[in-house]
């Protein structure tokens, strides 16, 4: 298959590019656009055939549902049934936005997307492309991360093109995606609420609206007792083997400096994945700043990007730092401890 990439702008989408996408997408073809999160790699979620298609484009297996994208408030009732009364306020404050709920299926649609499971995975993205592509198909789109499976998500139309070329119809290039990890995941399908994958909306700001919410996934270690459906280990992986380092700023840095040099004495490659302000002794090549870590912003934007650009080096190790547990430092660290792959060190 030969895989168009179409440019398009990201705040004021030409419609002519947007009704050629929806048309790719009716037709049961894929679809790859940018949201605020990250890339999602899209297809008609009430065509079996369709979503059938994204799993195999992404060597992903079909034990791993997929969220299904709305493009109005209006368009819930068409996707999923038996709203609880909290999904109300909810939807009021983060549809649009980076909350995905899960809920119970609606029968229309297609029972792959959701592995088979009587719940549906639903979000509404705020980005323009993302927005109007989706209301132009006329149709619930599944959308997973844009990546090959168990690969760091996309976060531009050029890592999509690195996973995916050939494997898709079409890209829409509409510049780097703003917030740079994926969404919040909420099961409103259990009592109380749990958060399954922490993501772009902070769990502070989940319990302002639902103060009893639990975490309930196994690489923060909060609630080890379950875990969501398709959320095994090997998980956002750079190629090369990453080790995570937990603990205070001062003893992350001095670890991560002394376990690298051993590292280079060895004659490995080594990458670490850094803040602005971390004062490490070593080589230039070896480090890459993501940002300062007074802005986690910046950090999870590009947090992707780095493990992507470290790959690219042919590093044989990452070393990379914890950013904490507040705000998006929850969905950072989620993504590092999975793509870590249980090499987490903590240090004092
Ligand atoms: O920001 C995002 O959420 C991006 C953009 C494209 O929207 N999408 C995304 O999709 O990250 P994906 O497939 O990479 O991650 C979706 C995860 C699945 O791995 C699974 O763990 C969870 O959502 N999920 C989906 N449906 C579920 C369900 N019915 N029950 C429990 N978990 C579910
Ligand atoms: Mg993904």
């Amino acid at each position: 298959m030969k895989t168009r990439v179409l440019p398009i702008d990201p705040s004021h989408p030409d419609p002519a590019v947007i009704a050629e996408a929806a048309r790719v997408l009716r037709a049961g073809g894929l679809v790859a656009f940018p949201t605020e999160t990250v890339y999602g790699l899209g297809a008609n979620a009430l065509d079996p055939q369709a979503v059938q298609r994204i799993f195999i484009a992404k060597d992903r297996p079909a034990t791993d549902p997929l969220i299904v994208h709305i493009a109005e408030r209006a368009d819930l009732a068409s996707v999923a049934v038996n709203l609880p009364l909290i999904a109300e306020e909810l939807v009021q404050q983060h549809f649009p936005g980076a909350l995905t709920l899960i809920l119970k299926r609606h029968p229309r649609i297609a029972a792959n997307v959701s592995a088979g499971l009587d719940t549906v995975a639903v979000r509404m993205p705020s980005h323009p492309v993302a927005h109007t592509l989706i209301a132009a198909a006329g149709v619930p789109v599944a959308a997973p991360s844009a990546n090959r499976f168990s690969r760091p998500s996309a976060t531009t139309a050029a890592h999509v093109l690195q996973d995916l070329d050939g494997r898709v119809d079409l890209i829409l290039d509409g510049g780097a995606a703003l917030i740079g990890v994926e969404s919040t995941i909420l099961d409103l399908t259990v009592e109380p609420p749990a958060v399954l994958r922490p993501g772009g909306v902070s769990l502070e700001t989940i319990m302002q609206i639902v103060p009893t919410v639990t975490i309930r996934s196994r690489f923060l270690e909060v609630d080890s007792a379950a875990s969501a459906p398709g959320q095994m280990l090997k998980h956002y992986s750079p190629r090369a083997e990453l080790r995570l380092y937990i603990g205070s700023p001062q003893g992350m840095i001095a670890q991560m400096a002394e376990d690298a040099r051993a590292l280079l004495a060895a004659g490995k490659r080594v990458g670490v994945l850094a803040a602005d302000e971390d004062a490490l002794e070593l080589p230039d090549a070896a480090i890459l700043r993501l940002g300062s870590a007074s802005d986690l912003d910046q950090i999870a934007v590009n947090l992707f990007r780095g493990m992507r650009d470290l790959d690219a080096r042919h590093v044989d190790v990452i070393l990379a730092r914890d950013f904490g547990e507040h705000g998006l430092g929850l969905a950072i660290r989620d993504r590092l401890t999975r793509a870590a792959e249980g090499r987490v060190i903590q240090v004092e």
